[in-house]
Order: C-alpha cells, then structure tokens, then sequence
C-alpha cells in the first residue's frame, strides 16, 4: 500500500526535541548509561521535574521561526521516563511536580501553527522490570547480570511497548512521523548479559503493522531493524543521494547543535548558524531532510544558544526557502564549494565559499533564460563560453564548451549562504 508521503519531501526542514528526566542533570540523553546510575537514585529526578516554563506554543512558534515545517518529541527516550499519561507505567510526568500530560499541549500546539507532529519513540528502556541487561544497559558491567536477567520477560516488554504505541497512536489524532530508536541486533555481551536487541525483541513486523493499522500515512524511519518509509543517517551528512538496492531513498539526517540531543549544560561545541544552513542546503542537494535537534532544560524551555542559533537560520530561511521547500537534487553538476538544488524549472545555486567576480556552470550551455541573487532579486549577468576567446589582460579566455560564466559582486551579500537563482528555459 502506498503512503502519501509527499508532504515529507517537500518540507525538508524539522526540528527534533530531546526531553526527558536528562534534562535535570543536564550531562547528555545518556547520562544514566554513563554513570552507571541505579534505577532507583535515577528515580529521584521525578521529584524535581517541575518544567514551569514549558510552553509548547513557543517550542512551535520558534521552529516555525526558524523555517521548520514538522517536529519530533521524544516521547520516551532510553530513560523509560514517559512525557504522557500511560495507564502502562507509574514512570511518567503526571508523577512529578508539573503532574500534567505534555504530549497534548505540544501536538495541539503544533497543529495551531500548521506544523506536522512527530514522535520519537524509544525501543531501548532502562527502567523497565522486564527489558534484558545488554551491552548498553546502565547495570552492563555488574558482575551478575545473568542472577539480574533471570524473571526478566522480553515478552511482557514487548506487550508493554506495544500497548504505548498504541496509546499514542490512538489518543492524539492524526500523527505524521514516527521515530522509532533504536535496534543494536548481534553484539554479544562480553559476561553473561542479553545479546543486542533487534526485530524479533521488538516484534517489529507486528508492531509496524499496528502503527500502519492506526495511522495509515503516517512515515516510520528505519530502526526497527526492518526496513521503514526512510533512512536516518545521524550525525554525519550522506556523500551523495541515498541509495538502497541501487535505488534512491527517502532520508532525513538527524542533527544536533552541539554533538549531545538533551540539554547539556556545559558543553559549548555549538556548530555555527552558516555550518547548520550549509548542512541544510547540503542535504537537499541530495535529496534529504534535516531534522534539527534542541534540548530544552529542565524547566522545559529550548535555551537561549539553541533559539539563536535557529532565529539566524530563520533569517536566512526568510529570503531562500524557495530553494528548500519542495526542492532536491539537480541533473547539472555544481560547481566545487556550491551546491544545487532544483525546482521545476527553478535552479538554486548556494555557494558556500565566495569566489572573486566569476562562477563558471558546467553543461549550462543552453539553458539559462535569466539570473538574480535570491535574497533581493537583483540580476546576475552571465555568459555562453566562447569557445574562440583569447586571454587577453583582464579578458578572460575560452571556458569549456557549455559552461556559462555567472558575473558577481567583489562583495558578497550580507546573507549566511549566498543564493543566485537561476530560470531555466
Ligand atoms: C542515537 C542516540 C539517542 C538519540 C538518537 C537520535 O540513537 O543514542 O540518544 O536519541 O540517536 O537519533
């Protein structure tokens, strides 16, 4: 059965949320696998989660700032903390301080600012009484997993993470994306404890089947260890197109600000506004996604850093998002240091180093009717190679055949990429 799943590659721009118990402790999502934290002083958390300044409205309000067109909240993360109100578990916000449900706020928040909702759902739980200890388990290097392991039922897992899937696939309307994370199939625990946990701890067939039943269009990623509607590189960007069997794929890569998806306080590896928009551009030229990530803190607020790094993508988004939003790939080939996207009769060409008065567009020849920089709509001039010029003082000789030369400013405008668009005839 197709899926319309259109909307997806059309929007290209997400904002991911990372949002849990982490945030108090504030040392990365995975702050209880580093630590080697007991469940039971990891529990002592619940105590503190007041998130008084939570307020999904602002969380829509500066994605769609920033030009992004869907969002992605961790419903659950590895922690098993649960940001709704499951009948499955006591593990859940409605248990702490702040003691309501967030996850309809946010999908009522979103649909108010026409953003499509997302889910990220963890396979992988540390908390629950019935999950295995495996290699990546908080309790990995206890000397007695298997005394541990013994009582545990994966089987009772599996109705557990079943059930909530269904709870948040039937409680909250339509829901357009879903971010299953993650399988680890295989990798053998070196004393005693449950291999790597893939689709048959998780039932995926059955479980992707559910969703399907639940949410006829909605899109699933790939982590389920079976194959999904996309593919989900992750903290890296594709050398080029994603293929499958020879054939492309849909792909979203998943991205951070600083290198860690949950607030983390004293890390400033922050990457710069130009390098996210570059990774932006960069994706689309190979026909991807990027889903962008945020932390918010403890008391549910994305931090000042993370708003200002979206506010200047916004800006940026503000005059070029005609060479994101339902563009992709291009037949020509750009030039080094740019990048191409296309739309329709519509070429983008983003370059990320600015060159001194010329740019040369290989196997152009032919096609170009008219030419402007984005931002203001100012023309571009530009020349069909010559084959029979000469280099003469400050005349330029003979380009490749079909190369048309674009002429530029000395200086280049006061915008984080540079976009000259360029009609196709
Ligand atoms: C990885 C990280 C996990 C994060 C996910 C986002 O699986 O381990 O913490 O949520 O990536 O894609």
């Amino acid at each position: 059965m197709t899926h319309d799943h259109a909307w997806f590659t059309h929007d290209r721009f997400g904002m991911f949320v990372h949002w849990g118990l982490y945030a108090l402790p504030a040392r990365h999502e995975w702050v209880m696998h580093r630590e080697q934290t007991q469940i039971a002083d990891y529990e002592r958390y619940l105590r503190y989660f007041e998130a008084d300044l939570y307020d999904p409205e602002q969380w829509a309000a500066t994605a769609k700032a920033a030009g992004m067109k869907y969002v992605v909240l961790t419903t659950k993360h590895h922690e098993g903390f649960c940001l709704w109100d499951s009948k499955l578990t006591d593990y859940k916000i409605t248990n702490t301080p702040h003691g309501k449900d967030a996850i309809r706020p946010y999908v009522e928040a979103l649909r108010a600012a026409g953003l499509k909702v997302g889910f990220y759902h963890s396979l992988i739980d540390w908390h629950h009484p019935d999950y295995t200890i495996d290699l990546i388990n908080p309790r990995r290097e206890d000397d007695n997993i298997p005394e541990q392991n013994e009582g545990r039922d994966m089987a009772r897992y599996r109705e557990y993470l079943h059930g909530q899937v269904r709870e948040l696939l039937t409680d909250y309307g339509q829901i357009d994306y879903l971010f299953f994370d993650f399988s680890y199939p295989g990798r053998e625990h070196p004393n005693g404890g449950a291999p790597g946990k893939g689709h048959e701890d998780w039932d995926s067939e059955k479980l992707m089947a559910l969703c399907r039943e639940l949410q006829p269009n909605i899109v699933i990623n790939d982590r389920l260890d079976i194959p999904g509607d996309l593919v989900t590189p992750e903290q890296y960007q594709p050398s080029g197109p994603m293929l499958r069997d020879g054939k492309p794929v849909l792909w979203e890569a998943c991205q951070t600000l600083n290198g860690s998806w949950g607030y983390d306080r004293d890390n400033d590896d922050y990457k710069s506004p130009e390098l996210l928009i570059k990774m932006l551009i960069d994706g689309v030229s190979k026909g991807g996604n990027l889903l962008l990530n945020v932390g918010p803190t403890g008391r549910g607020e994305i931090d000042p850093r993370a708003r200002e790094s979206l506010a200047e993508i916004g800006d940026w988004m503000t005059y070029h998002d005609k060479s994101i939003y339902g563009a992709g790939p291009s037949e020509f080939t750009a030039p080094v240091d740019c990048r191409y996207t296309q739309r329709g009769d519509r070429l983008y060409l983003h370059l990320f180093s600015w060159p001194l008065k010329h740019v040369h567009l290989a196997g152009l020849g032919g096609h170009v009717e008219y030419a402007q920089f984005l931002h203001d709509a100012s023309e571009i001039f530009f020349k069909e190679a010559d084959p029979q010029a000469q280099a003469q003082n400050t005349s330029r000789g003979a380009e490749a055949e079909g190369t048309v030369t674009l002429s530029l400013p000395v200086r280049p405008p006061n915008v984080a990429v540079p976009v000259v668009e360029i009609f196709l005839k």
